[in-house]
């Protein structure tokens, strides 16, 4: 049986995704552009510029690359398509080394988008950095687990969280930041228990991707989840249809009408 769930119509804000912990799983998808931000606007509680825009929309095989500008671009087109989600950017990779630059960096993105957050990876070791905009009025979201940006020097994507240490330094993390002041905690490519127990471990909510149903909500990227992306299809991702082979079938179709001049018809011409 399929829950519909009403459309949000109000601005969602940082007090609503507080409120929400323990009482309702909060939803959040990428979107990277005007259009889609359009779509999924008011159907999600938050919207993230995720960094993986470079692997997805501009091909590259990780997301190190991407840059204060690119995020600040597609930042700007997404929030002039969602007015009821909560927009939350990625800090790319290299743009938080100290606090001094965070701060700089995360001014920029609140000047020139309308984004409410930011988003950043690291755990305690970025405590610091964390604080320094949380204590300049800059919202943050912090991200812990498996981290896209460490994976060149991590060696790898590497599921977080098997042992008890890993689950403890996991906790640790989540702490250190909720302490630091973000607001909330992407809890990535974690085992299921060691996402219960940062769940558990922090007044602030936690939003899961590859992690266990017992977060206190799901992320997902949005060309992942519709079946866009084909690169390649981690274990976590539900595809919820296949956006790749309709788009497949559509410029076939498309294709065949124009060769046989079957398009533009009597219907589809002035
Ligand atoms: O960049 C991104 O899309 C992300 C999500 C995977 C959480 O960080």
């Amino acid at each position: 049986m399929s829950i519909q769930t009403p459309k949000i119509d109000k601005k969602v804000s940082l007090s609503t995704i507080a409120k929400m912990k323990g009482v309702e799983p909060i939803t959040m998808v990428t979107a990277y552009d005007a259009l889609f931000a359009r779509l999924f606007d008011g159907e999600v509680e938050m919207i993230l510029v995720g960094d993986s825009l470079n692997m997805s929309f501009m091909g590259r095989a990780d997301t190190l690359s991407a840059t204060m500008d690119q995020m600040i671009y597609h930042t700007q087109a997404v929030c002039n398509g969602a007015k009821s989600s909560l927009v939350v950017v990625d800090m790319p990779f290299g743009s938080c080394a100290t606090p001094e630059q965070a701060l700089a960096n995360a001014t920029r993105i609140y000047q020139q988008t309308d984004a409410q957050a930011v988003k950043i990876e690291g755990g305690k070791e970025r405590e610091h950095i964390v604080r320094m905009l949380t204590q300049n009025s800059i919202a943050v979201l912090g991200h812990i687990g498996l981290m896209p940006q460490f994976v060149r020097s991590e060696g790898g994507y590497k599921v977080r969280g098997k042992d008890e240490a890993d689950i403890e330094r996991l906790v640790e993390d989540a702490k250190a930041l909720e302490k630091a002041g973000a607001f909330a905690l992407v809890v990535e490519g974690v085992k299921s228990k060691a996402a219960q127990a940062v769940t558990h471990a922090v007044s602030i909510p936690t939003i899961g991707i590859g992690a266990g149903n017992s977060t206190d909500g799901q992320v997902l990227v949005w060309s992942d989840m519709f079946g866009f992306f084909e690169a390649f299809k981690p274990k976590f991702v539900k595809q919820y249809f296949q956006g790749a082979q309709y788009i497949r079938e559509g410029l076939q179709a498309y294709r065949n009408e124009v060769k046989s001049r079957v398009f533009p018809d009597e219907l589809h011409n002035y």
